[in-house]
């Protein structure tokens, strides 16, 4: 059976939540196996659009167990929230939503010293969910994982330890008021009646399930160049996106996985700072912004905008082990004359061989571009490929050879009905 990775190609925001919710119709499981709430997961079906921070997308199919991983950091309030507006909408949760007992807990200082941090070090242009601090924490292992909110006297004893600490910084080095230690102490038990229900040894469940011959599908959360390992360091999130990540943030060996699909954006986006050489500036990137609707899911943050980067999609590919592709958002393209697609970086008059993360060489790069003459009409519901203008199909032919995989799947807008499968 099936175990598929999805990762995101480049700086996140790909339209994974569309893509996941599409496939997930052939899958029993999906899992998030990293990030948190910073992500936005955008999902629309018929009128009613949804935007799922930390519920992977399969949850709006009714047959699909939802699990979220050991790799993903919960704020437990951005959880119930999110439970309480799916509930509205009539949505299920009963029996189809797992939570590892491993995963660690967003707490309120690793959201106030998210914002302190951007105003006081390197800004890196966060979210503000606190996912970095809580990383952090977790890494130094001093972290409260979602096991703690079983044990009352556990999680009062690691909430308070952990409170004097980060009270002895904010004070001492920031001068910032103190927390309030029973404030917080009471939220977190009052969390625990609701999310008890959920708690599960998920690598045990995920094994289980898959040697019972159930199909699970890894969702993955930001992209490739967002990648604490992999990316354009320090302008990168604090996890593992990439496929690696999508095996020590569920459970599941890497044996046990068959594919990995890369979702990959027909152009190139990017919220926050940090190096963009195709981006696109004045007129031409406002342009792209409004006809993507280029503003994040999460913040509402507009997004820098800029041409497809074959150099960096095939990087992409390469620590990944991408095969097959989702080409998002073609039908955004559809108003321009002609688009062009970065093919290599050239430095210093040299094309460069190998992608470099090494943001102080990234910075000095300058994208070599092929030029492809655009389609110039609208294809949005457009159903199968053979349908696509020439011009369409020449892009995604260049593209994809660029890039060095096959596409298996165009979307075309945001509903399920406006997808191509090849
Ligand atoms: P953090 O993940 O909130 O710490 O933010 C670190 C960087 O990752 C910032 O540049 C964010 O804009 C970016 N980032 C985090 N989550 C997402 C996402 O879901 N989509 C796109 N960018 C993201």
């Amino acid at each position: 059976m099936a175990v598929s990775i999805i990762v995101g190609s480049q700086w996140g925001d790909e339209g994974k939540g569309k893509i996941v919710d599409i496939l997930s119709e052939r899958y029993n499981i999906v899992v998030r196996y990293q990030g948190g709430a910073n992500a936005g997961h955008t999902v629309q079906i018929g009128d009613q659009q949804f935007i799922l921070h930390l519920i992977p997308s399969g949850i709006l199919r009714e047959n699909v167990i939802c699990v979220i991983g050991n790799g993903v950091v919960i704020d437990p309030k951005a959880l119930l929230d999110e439970i309480q507006v799916l509930e509205k909408a009539g949505i299920n949760i009963n029996g189809r939503l797992l939570i590892s007992q491993n995963a660690h807990l967003i707490m309120p200082y690793h959201k106030l010293l998210d914002s302190i941090s951007e105003n006081t070090s390197t800004k890196i242009g966060t979210t503000g969910r606190g996912i970095g601090p809580c990383y952090i924490d977790k890494y130094a292992r001093k972290g409260i994982r979602i096991v703690d909110l079983l044990d009352k006297t556990v999680l009062e004893e690691k909430i308070k330890v952990n409170i004097e600490e980060k009270n002895n910084i904010l004070k001492k080095v920031y001068n910032v008021e103190e927390l309030d230690v029973s404030g917080i102490i009471k939220e977190y038990l009052e969390f625990d009646k609701t999310i008890d229900q959920y708690i599960t040894d998920v690598p045990t469940y995920l094994n289980n399930a898959i040697n019972e011959g159930k199909s699970v599908l890894l969702e993955g959360a930001q992209g490739t160049l967002l990648d604490v390992d992999h990316g354009t360091y320090p302008f990168v999130t604090s996890s593992n996106p990439t496929s690696g990540g999508a095996c020590t943030g569920s459970g599941i060996p890497p044996t046990k996985i068959s594919s990995v699909i890369g979702i990959v954006k027909a152009y190139t986006t990017r919220v926050g700072l940090g190096p963009f050489p195709t981006e696109l500036f004045g007129n031409e990137g406002e342009k792209l912004r409004e006809a993507g609707v280029e503003f994040g899911a999460t913040t509402g943050r507009p997004r820098r905008c800029g041409w497809f980067d074959a150099f960096l999609v095939n990087y992409s590919r390469m620590i990944n082990g991408i095969e097959r592709a989702a080409i998002t958002k073609l039908d955004v393209l559809s108003y321009l004359d002609e688009i062009k697609v970065c093919v290599a970086y050239e430095s210093n008059g040299k094309l460069l061989k190998s992608y470099p993360t090494d943001v102080n060489k990234m910075m000095q790069v300058q994208p070599v571009y092929e030029t492809l003459p655009g389609w110039k009409c609208d294809i949005s519901n457009v159903k199968h490929f053979e349908d696509l203008p020439a011009n369409a199909k020449e892009y995604l032919s260049f593209i994809s050879h660029q890039s060095g995989f096959e596409i298996s799947l165009i979307s075309v807008g945001p509903r399920r009905s406006q997808t191509i499968e090849l």
